[in-house]
């Protein structure tokens, strides 16, 4: 184990199939060398614990602990917040913002009254609202509370256009911006290939991503969440691997631009929402927004995508 990891305490609320994904995405990465679980019900997180613990002559030296208290989660140095009512099959993310608000109202005091130098990272779903809401509740600066955003999205688009064009996914760079939810807005004007941009990438002679293509690709990214949840009634193996990342991210504060949810502040007319934009991330947690300039239709996009947030937001007196 690294230096760097051997005093890192990663704190998990929610032993549900989210919660104990990104535990094990983080053990077997040794993204921390504590991996602390919390979740209501004893049996549940006792039994994530015993699984991930009865893994360890396979896995890096990581210390996996769980309770049904919240003491469990003391002086760690990120949380990541997972609890909450889920998607059912069907059911749109922004269905669940009452419920899951009135829980983290709740939560949060008594999380920052055992972690209180712990930057606070928001999975629960609708995560834009959430993270809202997490702001809010614990009155910490905008930089300590990180949604998981659009990351994992931005991930489904980067595979999507890596199949399309034969390349491999690290080669590709591209975000979803705005919501993660229904009105997600793909950042077309800043997505490559290579050095080449997208739109340019030619194949035969034939430019491979037109409008009818990338309308395509956007609605698949879109539907990505829905799909899976018909099929196995959660999505948890992407998010695990996308948290692990964004926790190694902060916690070896690699200053890495990733589109997390974070509360912005006058980008084109748009302040005062928490949604993601590409921004540096690093040990302080959020940092500036990349100075991206979309075109002129993707701003007009996430102006929408932004309204829809603070419409909901506002809709729960947040
Ligand atoms: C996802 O996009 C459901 O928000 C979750 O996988």
């Amino acid at each position: 184990m690294s230096q760097l990891t051997a005093t890192r305490k990663v704190a998990i609320v929610g032993a549900g199939a989210v919660g104990s994904t990104i535990a094990y995405a983080c053990q077997i990465h040794a993204v921390a060398s504590t991996i602390a679980l919390y979740d209501i019900d004893f049996a549940k997180v006792n039994a994530q614990v015993l699984d991930l613990r009865h893994g360890s002559m396979f896995a890096p030296p990581v210390t996996i602990v769980g309770s049904d208290r919240v003491a469990v989660c003391a002086d760690a140095d990120v949380v990541v917040i997972t609890a909450g009512a889920r998607q059912r099959p069907g059911q749109s993310r922004m269905a669940l913002a009452g419920r899951n608000v009135a829980l983290c109202h709740e939560l949060v005091p008594r999380l920052l009254e055992v972690a209180p130098e712990a930057i606070l990272l928001p999975v629960t779903n609708p995560v834009d609202v959430i993270t809202t809401a997490v702001l809010e509740a614990s009155g910490l600066p905008a930089h300590r509370v990180i949604g998981s955003g659009t990351v994992l999205d931005s991930s489904r688009l980067r595979a999507l256009i890596s199949e399309r064009a034969g390349v491999g996914v690290p080669s590709v760079r591209a975000y979803i911006a705005g919501e993660h939810g229904d009105s997600a807005v793909p950042l077309w004007s800043g997505a490559y290939i290579g050095s080449v941009p997208v739109s340019d990438w030619v194949a035969g002679g034939v430019r491979v991503f037109t409008d009818q293509v990338r309308g395509d690709i956007a609605r698949a990214v879109t539907a990505a969440a829905y799909e899976v949840i018909a099929g196995k009634g959660a999505t948890n193996y992407a998010i695990g691997l996308a948290m692990a990342h964004l926790l190694e991210v902060i916690l070896r504060d690699q200053r890495l631009i990733l589109p997390v949810s974070s509360l912005v502040e006058d980008f084109h007319g748009i302040t005062g929402t928490c949604m993601s934009l590409p921004r540096l991330v690093g040990r302080a947690g959020a940092g500036a927004v990349e100075p991206v300039v979309p075109a002129p239709e993707e701003i007009e996009q996430l102006r929408c995508s932004a309204a829809q947030i603070t419409k909901a937001c506002r809709d729960l007196r947040l």
